[in-house]
Order: C-alpha cells, then structure tokens, then sequence
C-alpha cells in the first residue's frame, strides 16, 4: 500500500510519520517543496502542483494533516483560510477519486456554535462561529465528494513537539506568581499521538486486502475520553509538573478561572467543544483514553522524568 502525507511537520503530521509507517511505503511532503523528493509539491496554495503530486505518486491512500490552523489569524486572511482549508482538500477528493483511493482529513469542534452542555455528534447542525471553522466547514464538504474518505473532528490538539498549551502554562508558572485561566469553554484535550494512532488502525480497518470494511467510509468524533475547561487543564498540568519535581512560582491552587467574555479574541470559541465519540469508538473497536493519560505522558516526555 502506498500512502501520501501531506502537512508532515506539524503536531498530528509528525506523529503520522510513526504510525503510518507500517503500514507501508510512505510518501510523507513538507509544506516547502525544496525539502520534498523528486520536487513533489505540498504547498497547498499550489492548487495545480498539489493536483500534478497526487497524479505523480498514485497512493491508494491520501492522509491530510495541513491546515490553516491560526484560528484568530484566520479572521483577517479568510481567503488564505480557505485555500488551506477547503480547496486544497477539494482537490485532494477530486484526485483521489480519479484514483478510488482513500482520503483522511481532519477537522474540528469549531464547526459547532458551542451551545448546549452536551457532546455534540456527528449528525448535528454545524454552526461555525469563526472563518476557521467555516473553512473547515467546508473542507469536510469538499472531502467528503470522494466517497472513500476518513474525516475525524477533533479539539485541543497537543504534541510533545512543538509549542502548546501545556507548556505556555509551565512557562507562566515559573515565571509569576499567579495565573488566570479561561473555565467556561469545555473539551478534552486530544494529543496528536492518539490522532496518529486511531488513523493507522481506522486505515487498516477499511484498507485490509481480505477484512477490509469500506463502508465505514465517513465522519467521526475523535477526541480522548473525559472532558474538563481551559482553566482545569492548567491546573492539571500544574499538578503533574510539580510531582515530576518541577520548582513553580504558581501551583495549581494559583490559578484563578475567567470567562471568555474577559478575555476577548479575534475568533468566537465556542464554549461547548465536547465531541461524542461513541460512533468512532463502536465503528473501529477503539477505547479512547482519558485525556489525562496523554497529558501526563506529554510532561514526562518534555520533563524527561519518570
Ligand atoms: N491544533 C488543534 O488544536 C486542532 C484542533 C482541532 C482540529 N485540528 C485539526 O487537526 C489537523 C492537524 O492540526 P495540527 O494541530 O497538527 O496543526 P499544525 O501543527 O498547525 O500543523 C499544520 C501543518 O500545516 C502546514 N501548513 C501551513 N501552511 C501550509 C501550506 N500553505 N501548505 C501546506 N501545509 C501548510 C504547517 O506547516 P508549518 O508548520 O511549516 O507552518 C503544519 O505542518 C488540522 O486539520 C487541524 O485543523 C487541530
């Protein structure tokens, strides 16, 4: 099986590059061509030389993990949002249908207005807030044209690599002595390891020469298990970092929780981000793990303790 990545350096991308890789061979783009073999293009403002690179490589598989993910930036460049979001995942569908290979594509909780206290599902109304999550909108849209596609919305995104929310708070915890953090917007925090994995084991499931099952073709929730607020995750992180030995200025009981109102953005947010995951995990045979686990995982990793 030959699989094409494209958006190979950002949090989930990364993470791909490992789960993907047994999958078989592995074609996995930079967004910067120069660092691309053979000059493949994964720039996905070059519609045509994206369209030209799925033509060249001929994949059974196309797995997407680019994006225009500056949600408040996106606010004054929707055009370049959309570009990003939704036409260059258009004409990975279009490509890949020529080919009748599969297309996974992530999107988000944004594509919700965030009403409500309960998770929302995949059939419900969408109602984007912000231009990212229009964008996203409509990149599942334009995807979901190949009828072999993956799409999993997900939330709160973190990594090891990379900058994250996570460690922006250990950073302000060593450096004052109190902090202020948002409480009413509610998710869990997903890490790019558990996106990555889920992918490889969802490829499997609808690739598998002699089990293969193509009619789980569609759009999951895929999120780790639990849910809590900006503010709790932070206190969170706190806890756990000082257990690994880290010396903070402000423990978890120095942080204080805010609204959203208080603290105004370019974007909305929408403040129920809580994804139901019960088709995912039924569909696929998968238990998601709650969202500490990962948390925790993470902050042994950067700390490299134990
Ligand atoms: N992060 C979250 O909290 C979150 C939440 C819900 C859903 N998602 C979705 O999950 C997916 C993966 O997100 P992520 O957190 O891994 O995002 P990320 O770390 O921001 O990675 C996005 C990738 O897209 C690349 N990119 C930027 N401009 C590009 C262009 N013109 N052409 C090609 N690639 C370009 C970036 O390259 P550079 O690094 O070189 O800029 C980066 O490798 C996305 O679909 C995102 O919408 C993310």
């Amino acid at each position: 099986m030959k699989i094409l990545l494209l958006g190979r350096g950002g949090q989930v991308g990364w993470e791909l590059q490992r789960s993907l890789s047994v999958l078989g061979e592995l074609v996995a783009l930079d967004f910067d061509t120069a660092h691309n073999p053979d000059g493949l293009c994964g720039d996905f403002q070059n519609l045509d030389g994206l369209a030209e690179t799925v033509r060249r490589v001929r994949p059974d598989v196309i797995v997407n993990a680019a994006a225009h993910t500056a949600v408040d930036k996106a606010e004054s460049e929707p055009e370049f949002a959309r570009t990003l979001n939704a036409l260059a995942p258009g004409v990975l569908a279009t490509e890949a249908a020529k080919l009748d290979a599969w297309l996974v594509h992530y999107s988000t909780d944004y594509v919700f207005d965030g009403s409500g206290d309960q998770p929302w599902r995949e059939t419900d109304a969408t109602g984007p807030l912000s231009v990212y999550g229009q964008t996203k909108l409509e990149g599942e849209q334009l995807v979901a044209v190949n009828p072999k596609h993956l799409i999993f919305r997900t939330s709160w995104v973190y990594a090891a690599r990379g900058g994250n929310f996570a460690k922006t708070m250990l950073r302000l915890a060593c450096e004052r002595d109190a902090l202020t953090v948002i409480d009413d917007q509610l998710g869990a925090p997903t890490s790019a390891e558990l996106l990555a994995d889920v992918t490889a084991h969802a490829i499997r499931a609808v690739t598998h020469p002699t089990q293969g099952q193509p009619a789980l073709a569609g759009l999951y929730h895929c999120v780790a298990g639990g849910e809590t607020s900006w503010h709790g995750y932070a206190r969170y992180v706190l806890a756990q970092a000082q257990a690994l030995g880290w010396s903070l200025k402000a423990g978890p009981e120095q942080v204080s929780p805010t609204h959203t109102a208080s603290y105004p953005t370019p974007a909305r947010r929408p403040l129920n981000s809580r994804l139901n995951t019960t088709k995912l995990q039924n569909a696929f045979g998968l238990t998601l793990p709650h969202w500490q686990q990962g948390v925790a995982r993470m902050l042994t990793e950067i700390t490299g303790k134990q």
